[in-house]
C-alpha cells in the first residue's frame, strides 16, 4: 500500500494538471520552456507512450489503453475510416478518443494523423485534387500549395491534425505502383513542389496554428521511387519497398535535395523514413540497409546537417522488417533516430518493449528525451494543448463549390497535351461528339489509389463528376451532341469528333508495381476501343487517364490527339475544359514518356536519351 503522503501528492499532482496551473500549460510561455517543463513532470513509461502511434481500429476497439498506456498518436491507415464516413462522423471519433488522451496524469492531447494526399480523400464528400503527378505537370507549385491549403482545411475541420504528405519521391522508374504519388523525375521539379508543405502548415507566424493548419510529413525519406527492378545474378529486387543502389553524390543529387528544401525552406514538421533500402556503392554493393536503420541518414543527415528539428515518424510496421527480434528492431530504430512509431497493431508491445530497452541501458534516455522533446513541440506549435478538439466551424465548406473549382483548375492546368495533328484540338463545342473507353464515366478510375479505401475502386465511390460529364455540360451548353458508348459499340455514322478515354484502375503502393497484375501496356480492351473509334471517325482524340505514362507507340499514327489526363480527380470537367477551348493546355511532362516498357528506367539526362516524347513536352493551345 502506498503511504498516505504518496498517494495525496499524485492527487494533488492530477489536480495540477486538471486545474491548468503547471508552466507546460500556460500558452504565454515559449514552447521550449513548456516542452522542458512537461519533459520534467514525465515518467519513462509516459515518455515511451507519446512515442507509439496506434491504428484507428485498435483504438476503437480499446479506446482505455489510450489513458492507460498514454500513446501520443493514433492515425488512420489506407481507408480506415469512422463507421459514419461523414465530416461529423470523423471530428467525434477523434474527439473520443481525444478524451481518453486528455484523461491521463498531465493530459497530454493526442495527435490524430491521415493519408490526405490529395485532398482528404478518405472522407466521403471531400474535395479531390489531381494526385501528385498531375500537380507536377502543371509546373505551377503556387497552385499546389493553394491545393494543400484547402486540403489542410477540410482535414482539420473533421478532426485530424496531421497528414502524411507530401511524398517528395522522385520516381526515376515508371514501373513504381507509387510513381503517381511524385511530381516527377526530377529532383529540382519534386524540391519546387515541396512548396505544399507551406499550404498544409501555413509559414512565418501562421505556421501550425490556427483551426485550419495541419503538420504535413515529407515521405519516403529516401530514394523510395530509385529503386533497383528486376533479377540480377545474385538476387530479384522489387520495386516499391526496393533497394537503391548508389554512391553517395548520386544519391544526394537525386533523392535527397527535395528533403533540404522542406526542412530549410518550408520547415517541415515530420519526415517519414522509407521502407526501402540503400546499398552503397562505396561500401560494396550486397550489403543493404533498410531506411529505418540507418543512422546515417536519418540523425546524420537529416538532423545534424540538414538541421531538421520536427520529429521522424516510421512508416506502417517498417520496423518489424528489420533484422533481429522486436527488441533489437525497435532498439535499432529509435537509436538510428525515429521518434515516433507507427504501430498500427502492436503499440502496447512498443511500449512495454522499449522501456525494458531504456532500462536495461541499450537505449539511451538521452534519445527518448530528445524524440519527446520533438513530439512535444509539434502538439504545442499545433496548439493542441490550448484546443485538443475538433474546431467545426468549417465542416461546411468541405466539398465547397468554391473548393472544387480550384480542384477543377488543377486538373485543367495538369492536362499534357503530346500530340495534336493539324491543331484538331480545342474541339468545337457545337459538335456532334462520341464519347468511347472505360475511363470516360468512372469517377473512381480518374481518382485512383488513395481515394475512399487505401487501393481506390472504380465506380461512384464519391460526388464529383466525370470525364463525360465534363464533356457533356460544354457541348450541350453548345447546342452539341453527345452519345456515349464505352465499347464503341453504338453506330457512330454522322459524328464529328470521337473521344476516347482509356488507362488505368485503381491501385496502390506495390499493388500497383508492373508485373503479375499490371503493365505499361493499355489493355487489349481499351486498345480495341480506340481501333474502332480512330479507324471510323475522322477526328479521333485520345485521353489517357493513368497514374503513369502507358506505352501507346504502335497505335499513336492512327490518334490525331493525345492527351494526357493523369489521375485528375472529383473533377473531371477540368479535363474537358480545354478540350473545348475554355482555357489553354499548358501542362508539361513530368516524366519521361517511352516508346516501350523495356525502356525503364528511362530519365532525362540519360545516356542514349530517346523517349517517345522527353521530359518537359506539353503542346499549348488558344482559348477558343
Ligand atoms: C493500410 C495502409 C498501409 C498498408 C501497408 C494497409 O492495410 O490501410 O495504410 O499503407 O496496409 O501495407
Ligand atoms: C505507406 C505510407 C502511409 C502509411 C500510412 C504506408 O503503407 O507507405 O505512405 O503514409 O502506410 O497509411
Amino acid at each position: 500500500m502506498l503511504p498516505l503522503a504518496a498517494v495525496a501528492c499524485s492527487a494533488d499532482t492530477e489536480t495540477g494538471a486538471a486545474s491548468g496551473r503547471f508552466p507546460y500549460q500556460d500558452s504565454s510561455l515559449p514552447v521550449a520552456e513548456r516542452v522542458a517543463d512537461l519533459l520534467g513532470r514525465m515518467t519513462l513509461a509516459e515518455k515511451v507512450g507519446q512515442m507509439a502511434q496506434t491504428e484507428r481500429a485498435a483504438a476503437e476497439a480499446d479506446p482505455e489503453l489510450l489513458t492507460s498506456l498514454g500513446f501520443g498518436s493514433v492515425l488512420s491507415g489506407g481507408g480506415s475510416s469512422p463507421a459514419d464516413n461523414s465530416p461529423t462522423g470523423w471530428a467525434d471519433m477523434i474527439d473520443g478518443l481525444q478524451e481518453r488522451a486528455l484523461a491521463t496524469r498531465l493530459g497530454i492531447p493526442l495527435l490524430y494523423g491521415v493519408d490526405a494526399v490529395h485532398g482528404h480523400n478518405s472522407l466521403v464528400g471531400a474535395t479531390i485534387f489531381p494526385h501528385n503527378i498531375g500537380l507536377g505537370a502543371t509546373r505551377d507549385p503556387d497552385l499546389a500549395q493553394e491545393a494543400a491549403r484547402i486540403t489542410a482545411m477540410e482535414t482539420r475541420a473533421t478532426g485530424p491534425q496531421w497528414t502524411f504528405s507530401p511524398c517528395l519521391c522522385v520516381t526515376r522508374d515508371l514501373r513504381w505502383g507509387r510513381t503517381y504519388e511524385s511530381f516527377g523525375e526530377d529532383p529540382e521539379l519534386v524540391a519546387q513542389f515541396a512548396s505544399v508543405i507551406a499550404g498544409y502548415q501555413g509559414a512565418g507566424e501562421a505556421r501550425l496554428a490556427g483551426p485550419d493548419h495541419v503538420l504535413a510529413t515529407a515521405k519516403h525519406f529516401a530514394g523510395d521511387g530509385d529503386t533497383v527492378y528486376g533479377t540480377s545474378t545474385t538476387r530479384d529486387y522489387r520495386i516499391d519497398q526496393g533497394v537503391t543502389i548508389s554512391d553517395r553524390a548520386h544519391f544526394e543529387a537525386v533523392n535527397l535535395v527535395p528533403y533540404v528544401t522542406a526542412v530549410q525552406t518550408y520547415d517541415v514538421g515530420s519526415i517519414m523514413p522509407s521502407f526501402s533500402s540503400i546499398d552503397w556503392t562505396e561500401d560494396g554493393v550486397g550489403n543493404p540497409t533498410k531506411l529505418s536503420a540507418s543512422t546515417e541518414l536519418l540523425t546524420g543527415f537529416l538532423k545534424e546537417r540538414t538541421g531538421f528539428d520536427g520529429f521522424l515518424i516510421s512508416d506502417w510496421e517498417a520496423i518489424h522488417q528489420l533484422p533481429g527480434d522486436y527488441a533489437t528492431q525497435v532498439r535499432t530504430a529509435v537509436n538510428a533516430g525515429i521518434d515516433m512509431f507507427m504501430e498500427p497493431q502492436t503499440a502496447p508491445e512498443f511500449v512495454a518493449t522499449l522501456i525494458a530497452e531504456v532500462e536495461a541501458g541499450r537505449v539511451p534516455m538521452a534519445r527518448i528525451d530528445d524524440a519527446v522533446r520533438r513530439i512535444l513541440a509539434v502538439k504545442f506549435e499545433l496548439g493542441l494543448f490550448e484546443h485538443p478538439f475538433t474546431d467545426r466551424s468549417a465542416i461546411d465548406q468541405i466539398g465547397s463549390a468554391e473548393h472544387r473549382a480550384v480542384a477543377r483548375e488543377a486538373a485543367a492546368a495538369s492536362q499534357v497535351l503530346l500530340k495534336n495533328e493539324g491543331g484538331v484540338l480545342p474541339l468545337d463545342p457545337a459538335s456532334r461528339v462520341y464519347v468511347a473507353g472505360r475511363n470516360a464515366d468512372d469517377l473512381g478510375n480518374q481518382l485512383g489509389g488513395w481515394s475512399i479505401t487505401w487501393q481506390g475502386e472504380s465506380g461512384s465511390i464519391t460526388d464529383g463528376t466525370t470525364i463525360l460529364a465534363g464533356i457533356r455540360q460544354h457541348v450541350e451548353a453548345a447546342g452539341g451532341e453527345v452519345r456515349y458508348s464505352q465499347q464503341a459499340s453504338a453506330p457512330m455514322e454522322g459524328f464529328d469528333v470521337g473521344v476516347v478515354v482509356i488507362g488505368e484502375t485503381p491501385y496502390a503502393e506495390g499493388v500497383g508495381d508492373v508485373g503479375a497484375r499490371h503493365s505499361l501496356v493499355p489493355r487489349l480492351e481499351d486498345r480495341g476501343v480506340i481501333d474502332r473509334v480512330c479507324g471510323t471517325i475522322p477526328t479521333c482524340v485520345v485521353i489517357i487517364v493513368a497514374g503513369r505514362p502507358l506505352v501507346i507507340t504502335d497505335q499513336l499514327a492512327t490518334i490525331d490527339a493525345l492527351v494526357m489526363a493523369w489521375l485528375p480527380g472529383s473533377e473531371g470537367t477540368g479535363v474537358a475544359d480545354p478540350l473545348f477551348g475554355e482555357r489553354p493546355y499548358g501542362g508539361r511532362l513530368p516524366v519521361s514518356w517511352p516508346r516501350a516498357e523495356s525502356q525503364e528506367p528511362i530519365n532525362i539526362g540519360d545516356p542514349d536519351y530517346d523517349p517517345l516524347f522527353p521530359y518537359g513536352h506539353g503542346l499549348t493551345t488558344s482559348v477558343r
